[in-house]
């Protein structure tokens, strides 16, 4: 693959096709593009007319090449043609001679997918994907994904799984780490971003890889948050939002789709035909292929849902898998075709569907991949891009009177307190296979790097780790406190508390870190918290006990500079929540776009339960929907953030009263930097359905734009809103757009109050 000629690339032709655009009918074709389709599919059933059962079974195999599986034997299996695909495998010259065993001594020739877990980074680590999602910036996470894509790509890898797309309101869920947050619309923005960094315009050229959107479907909601625990959604939820970020995906040109592990609806997902037939080939037409998850399809019997591997290969070929990660199987695939029960077609289908994604990718005419065609593993770029994307991913959850930022000519020392303060592992995250811990900045070498001239810097770690709860040092922080002009705590949760398998029933900071918030603050100095997590904590316990909040996520390699940067305002926070933050465990699920229920809780409807009058009728607690010791509202709502600078909305107006169906509208209104500082405010646009066939939710999230403006600057953001954006699935759970009464809000969270109304008619 380091070749990128121009045209299009069908095995070992390069096909020169001048780009020639017709209008038919009103339809734009793009003729090369045609062309080169037809000639690719041409080139597929050639190549499949030659292909015995054998190698087209061996195309659907994907084998485990790492953690302990040398992976000289697969020679042997390449030469047979019994192997499509290869996972965990990232030593360029092994690749290299795998690729040309392939080419070469293979009957066929068919070359190798080279997969791997690339899901923020690859040496140089960006932040976790949810950090990612709270810059609200599609561009910078393109940017992010390019140079994961061709760091992977210099090692070997052409296959990527990653986006994981999954829509989560659960932050117990360990692998909300992965995810975009909770909102279908945010999700897809930050999915479709994902997907073009690593596709980029020519899936052929050397340094693009191919995505992989997942778990397709439903694994964000599993039961509590447990990671693998079955997932009940009716199919209209399914459709308004769990799928949503699949289809954004699939119009983006996503080559691969990941089965979840999970249940869906007492059907798991890998072998479900609903998911994989109805909804994805012949609702959207998707043509390329879909892998299992790791050994999913042994699963199905462990599932209860079949008697063994045979009767599992059965289900999950029909339901319309093609390929099988990392199990046996699909070893019984050959019997159950010579039986009679899979019909050649079937696997005829996944086959094409693979090859596909093969010519696609190039491999066909250049597998080989040079090193030294790539620019150098964590270049000036490269860090840049994870610094830029770090910095905007940090959300300013609290500033009390306004401590941050930090005046470098007014503090004269800082104490740096916390387990995770110079924890260069810790802060890359979850799935990082191949981040290089050496190259991180960590929180404390940042602060050192910016101020460490000035400024005299005390260190105390103070727990070994986030979780310990002995051997704290607690008078070594106090006493650091009371020395020092401010205090900067860094807490949170070392990697491998959240991320597959890593769900957490209690949410808090765990291990003594509480205490040590409590210890620390009696010195009396001002506290600024820095969190590390791969997941919203419920932070209430805490919260009231210091000055100010930066959420940083996991924030990758470059975490530390840019957390330094923002705590001393050389540059300013702008990220916003991707997900609630609840106040409690017990308010799981809290989402923005709840529905509004029969009985609507408001700030007069409900009751704390220490209020509770002892003398007063049952009645007089409100009858609405709520909570007795959490109210109805998260500590922090979707969309929140604050900023060094304040912003404020006026004037919304919508274009017009009415929008016909078919039509536009657009929504804007004035934005004005009322602060002292230059800042950069995403303003978001909310949209609620008032009368639905279906209960529409209370509110949902149908654009955002960052915007960055000098101090009293004003500006208008503008929005346009056509009506194919508010189609909803139906009662009959097929898509429409229903007139009727509409409100829009802009502002800078999902409890924005400034509303327009507006009308759509037929
Ligand atoms: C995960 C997938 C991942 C695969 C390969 C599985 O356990 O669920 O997300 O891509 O392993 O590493």
């Amino acid at each position: 693959m380091t070749t990128n000629t121009p045209g299009s690339k069908v095995s070992g032709l390069t096909v020169l096709i001048a780009t020639v655009a017709v209008t038919i009918f009103n339809m734009t074709v793009n003729i090369s593009d045609a062309v080169a389709d037809d000639l690719m599919e041409k080139r597929v059933n050639e190549l499949l007319a030659q292909m015995s059962i054998e190698e087209k079974i061996g195309q659907m195999r994907q084998a485990n090449a790492g953690y302990g599986h040398p992976p000289e034997y697969l020679g042997d299996n390449l030469r047979a043609g019994e192997l499509g695909a290869i996972l965990n495998l990232v030593d360029v010259e092994t690749v290299n001679e795998l690729q040309r065993i392939a080419l070469e001594e293979s009957r066929l020739g068919i070359p190798l997918l080279v997969g791997r877990d690339v899901i923020h980074g690859f040496k140089t680590v960006l932040p976790i994907p949810l950090g990612q999602a709270a810059t609200w910036n599609p561009d910078l996470v393109e940017k992010g994904a390019r140079v994961a894509a061709t760091e992977a790509a210099s090692h070997g890898v052409n296959w990527t799984f990653a986006p994981m797309v999954d829509v989560t309101r659960d932050p117990r869920w360990g692998r909300i780490a992965e995810s975009p947050g909770e909102d279908p619309f945010l999700t897809s923005a930050m999915a479709v971003a994902m997907i073009q960094g690593f596709q980029g315009d020519d899936l052929a050229a050397g340094d693009t890889i191919a995505a992989c959107a997942k778990h397709f479907a439903g694994y964000g909601a599993a039961e509590s948050g447990r990671d693998y625990a079955t997932t009940n959604i009716p199919e209209n939820e399914l459709r308004n939002v769990y799928l949503k970020p699949f289809k954004a995906a699939v119009d983006a040109g996503v080559m691969t789709l990941m089965a979840s592990f999970s249940d869906l609806n007492g059907v798991p997902a890998t072998g479900n035909s609903f998911l994989m037939r109805q909804v994805l080939r012949d609702e959207w037409g998707f043509d390329g292929f879909v892998v299992s998850d790791w050994d999913s399809v042994h699963q199905l019997s462990v599932h209860g849902l079949t008697e063994g591997d045979r009767e599992s290969a059965y289900e999950a070929a029909t339901a319309g898998v093609d390929m099988e990660m990392a199990g046996k199987a699909y070893d019984h695939i050959q019997d159950l075709v010579a039986d009679g029960r899979i019909s050649v077609d079937v696997i005829d289908t996944a086959v094409r569907n693979i090859l596909r994604t093969k010519f696609r990718l190039g491999l066909f005419d250049d597998p080989y991949v040079n090193p030294d065609e790539f620019p150098a593993i964590a270049n000036e770029h490269a860090l840049q891009v994870a610094k830029q994307a770090a910095l905007e991913s940090i959300v300013m959850l609290r500033n009390e009177n306004g401590v941050l930022p930090l005046q470098k000519d007014r503090i004269e020392s800082v104490a740096v307190i916390g387990p995770l303060a110079d924890a260069p592992y810790e802060q890359l995250g979850t799935w990082i296979f191949d981040g290089d811990k050496s190259l991180s900045v960590t929180g404390l070498e940042g602060i050192q790097n910016l101020v460490g001239g000035d400024t005299e810097i005390s260190y105390v770690r103070a727990m070994p780790t986030s979780r310990s709860r002995a051997d704290v040092q607690f008078e070594e922080a106090y006493e650091a406190a009371r020395e020092s002009d401010a205090v900067v705590l860094f807490l949170g949760e070392e990697s491998i508390l959240s991320g597959e398998a890593h769900s957490r029933a209690d949410i808090n900071l765990p291990g003594a870190q509480a205490e040590l918030v409590r210890e620390v603050r009696k010195a009396g100095k001002p506290v600024i918290a820095v969190i590390l997590a791969g997941r919203p904590l419920t932070l209430t316990n805490i919260v009231d006990d210091v000055d100010a909040i930066l959420f940083a996520w996991h924030p990758g390699t470059m975490g530390g500079a840019a957390i330094a940067d923002i705590l001393f305002g050389v540059e300013g926070p702008s990220g916003k929540l991707p997900v609630s933050f609840p106040r409690m465990v017990g308010q799981i699920p809290i989402y923005y776009s709840q529905k509004n229920t029969g009985k609507p809780p408001t700030p007069e409807t409900i009751v704390h339960i220490d209020d509770i009058d002892p003398f007063a009728p049952q009645t007089s607690l409100g009858m609405s929907a709520f909570h007795l010791d959490a109210g109805f509202q998260p500590l922090w709502e979707f969309g929140f953030g604050l900023s060094y600078a304040s912003f404020e909305y006026d004037e919304i107006a919508a274009s017009a009263a009415d929008v016909r169906v078919g039509e536009t509208i657009t929504i804007s209104a004035k934005l004005r930097n009322s602060g002292d500082v230059p800042a950069t405010e995403t303003a978001q646009l909310y949209v609620r359905d008032l009368v639905g066939n279906v209960t529409r939710p209370l509110r949902e999230l149908k654009g955002f734009k960052r915007v960055r403006l000098e101090p009293n600057e004003a500006t208008r953001v503008e929005f346009q809103l056509h009506t194919d954006d508010l189609a909803f699935f139906g009662r009959d759970n097929t898509l429409i757009v229903e007139p009727g009464d509409f409100h829009a809000w802009i502002g800078g969270s999902s409890n924005a109050d400034l509303k327009v109304a507006f009308r759509v008619v037929d």
